[in-house]
């Protein structure tokens, strides 16, 4: 599967929510995650993250995200529509190590 990395904290710009066919995206209060035994694995989403926050699971940098994502996903409601960003996206793209600080579940 894919999964969503600490890159979309404070981000959530949801272009992603609208290619997924599955439907496996789920939504906390800053971040998403995907649900890993639904993913497909056909890939579109990856592409059209502007904050890059989507890996398939054969990245090395996915690895710490996996059991994070299945967690939150069994929690979270789906989202399947996109919404605006939250409201500073832009200035949190790109900052590193966003988990330890600035998730909210
Ligand atoms: Fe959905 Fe495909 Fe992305 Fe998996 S890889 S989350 S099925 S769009
Ligand atoms: Fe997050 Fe990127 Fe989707 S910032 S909400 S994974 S488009």
């Amino acid at each position: 599967p894919y999964v969503v990395t600490e890159a979309c904290i404070k981000c959530k710009y949801t272009d992603c929510v609208e290619v997924c066919p599955v439907d496996c995206f789920y939504e906390g209060e800053n971040t998403l995650v995907i649900h890993p035994d639904e993913c497909i694995d056909c890939g579109v989403c990856e592409p059209e993250c502007p904050a890059e926050a989507i890996l398939p699971d054969t990245d090395p940098r996915a690895e710490q995200w996996l059991a994070m994502n299945r967690e939150y996903a069994g929690q979270w409601p789906v989202i399947n529509r996109r919404k605006d960003p939250l409201p500073d996206a832009d200035d949190w793209k790109g900052v590193p190590d966003k988990f330890a600080q600035h998730f909210s579940p």
